[in-house]
């Protein structure tokens, strides 16, 4: 199994990044000789979509060229090893609301008209990739589910939606929430009963 391991904060000591490697460990324990891929958006971003790949994305013909040209190389390439995983780990900070725009940029590369979705006659957007599973990790400074939730989740629902769109559907959401008002020993207890809820079955 090819897992691919995503991590989206700037920070080395980041609750998401050891949620998302915890989340991982589980993963290998329950498929022994698993495959780690490492794409490190908090550290390495990759570029925001250009004018090329704008431009090449605009008419059929142009999408053609766009492809001999190479201004959706890096896209190709990012597609690529979403393609190769059989299952994705995604550790992401909450950043206003919603995901951080380090995790925004790798989703402009992914979801590509005529790649990853094709439109339909309707408008509706039809995913192309094939499902698999994806195991979500949050770190968020407040609270965005339960009772102590003072702010808007557009994070589960805009990942649920622009994953689906390309045809991921199986999501799994764990949230460590409250990093800024909880100790590190509840941050620590709270991971350990969320890594408990974590169905790892692919
Ligand atoms: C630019 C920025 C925006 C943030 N926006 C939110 C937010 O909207 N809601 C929230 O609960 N926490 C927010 N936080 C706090 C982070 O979610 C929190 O510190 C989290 O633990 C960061 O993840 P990390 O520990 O993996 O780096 C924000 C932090 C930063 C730096």
């Amino acid at each position: 199994m090819n897992v691919l391991h995503i991590d989206c904060s700037p920070r080395t000591t980041s609750y998401s990044r050891q949620l998302s490697a915890a989340m991982v460990t589980r993963l290998i324990s329950n498929h022994p000789g698993a495959q780690i891929t490492r794409r490190d958006l908090g550290h390495e971003p990759v570029p925001h979509t250009d004018s090329d790949y704008a431009t090449a994305l605009s008419t059929a013909d142009a999408l053609a060229s766009g492809l001999a040209n190479g201004a959706t190389q890096r896209s190709e390439q990012l597609i690529q090893e979403l393609e190769s995983a059989h299952a994705l780990v995604i550790g992401t900070p909450m950043n206003n609301f919603t995901v951080p725009s380090t995790l925004k940029a790798w989703i402009d590369q992914i979801v590509r008209v005529g790649r990853t979705f094709a439109p339909s006659p309707n408008g509706e957007k039809i995913g192309l990739l094939q499902d698999r599973p994806v195991y979500i990790g949050i770190a968020s400074g407040g609270f965005f589910t339960g009772e102590k939730a003072k702010q808007p989740d557009f994070l589960t629902p805009y990942l649920a939606a622009i994953l689906g769109c390309v045809g991921i559907k199986k999501l799994q959401f764990l949230a460590l929430q409250g990093t800024a008002f909880l100790d590190p020993s509840q941050l620590a207890t709270q991971q350990g009963i969320l890594l408990d809820t974590l169905r790892t079955g692919v």
